[in-house]
């Protein structure tokens, strides 16, 4: 069991697209993947059932205190489950505020769990939520869009892994690598493309996730691309970088457990 967490503080690069993509390219490889949905969008939950904002869902486990496994749910994909978000979640940051060990809630409701993959999608901040994620994962993968500006903030992002490394304990949580999406053949893409192979040296996932609209599609039909049109640019690139990853990120044969989880 390994869990990794998406993250980018910024918006619309990808994230939840990866999510989706790369627990249903896991589960392709013969890996049982949990999928959770930390975000209030819930735009995973939506892209992997339908269903729009869902009760009850994560929001119950992190805020209340309902049990994970009463909120497990089949994907319409086979081996990938998940457990929702809803747009309450939003209110999470500030109702976890007063909360003793906030960060930990997740890492703590997760603990005990057997599946090979955990991957947590997150929202386009660095607040409790977003923490929570990162506080339950062994390692984080972060998705970049080749567009203009996509590079601003991410230093942001460095130093809220760093800060959280020293708070709560977590020396061993590591960036596994920086996936490049929107991948177009045109100057700026290949311009940033070389900026990030420079920035995260050693770091930069070889895949990189084209542009292709059959994503897109694939949200609104309730299915990852690899079912939707797994021989477009996409549906080829998420299986090749669920292969990457499952290289860099092997599963190991135990079942969830986070330094502290019992704080
Ligand atoms: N490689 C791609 N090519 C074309 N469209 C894409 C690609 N990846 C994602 N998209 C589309 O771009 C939009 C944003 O993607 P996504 O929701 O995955 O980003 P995000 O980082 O999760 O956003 P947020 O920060 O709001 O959670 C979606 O409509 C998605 O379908
Ligand atoms: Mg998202």
């Amino acid at each position: 069991m390994v869990a990794i967490c998406i993250a980018n503080n910024k918006g619309g690069v990808g994230k939840t697209t990866t999510a989706v993509n790369l627990a249903a390219g896991l589960a392709r490889l013969h890996q049982r993947v949990l999928l959770v949905d930390v975000d209030g969008q819930a735009n995973a939950t939506y892209a992997l059932t339908g269903r729009v904002h869902p009760v009850p869902s994560l929001y119950d486990v992190l805020v209340g205190s309902r049990k994970i496994d009463t909120v497990i749910w089949q994907t319409n994909e086979e081996n990938v489950w998940l457990v929702p978000g809803d747009g309450r979640l939003q209110n999470a940051d500030v109702e976890l505020a007063a909360k003793a060990g906030r960060e930990w809630r997740l890492a703590r409701a997760l603990h005990g769990l057997d599946y090979d993959y955990i991957i947590i999608d997150t929202p386009p901040s660095l607040g409790v939520l977003t923490q929570n994620a990162l506080a339950a994962s062994h390692k984080v993968l972060v998705p970049i869009s080749l567009t203009e500006f996509s590079l601003i903030g991410i230093d942001k992002l460095d130093a809220t892994i760093e800060e959280l490394r020293e708070q709560l304990d977590l020396e061993d949580l590591e960036i596994a690598g920086v996936i490049a999406t929107f991948f177009e053949d045109t100057t700026t893409a290949r311009d940033t493309w070389d900026i990030l192979e420079k920035k995260f040296e050693g770091q930069l996932l070889e895949t990189r996730i084209p542009k292709n609209l059959d994503l897109e599609k694939a949200h609104r039909e309730h299915e990852s691309v690899l079912s939707f049109a797994p021989n477009s640019t996409s549906g080829v690139a998420y299986l090749q970088l669920a292969r990457e990853v499952k290289r860099l990120v092997p599963a190991r044969a135990r079942p969830y457990n986070r330094r502290n989880s019992n704080a």
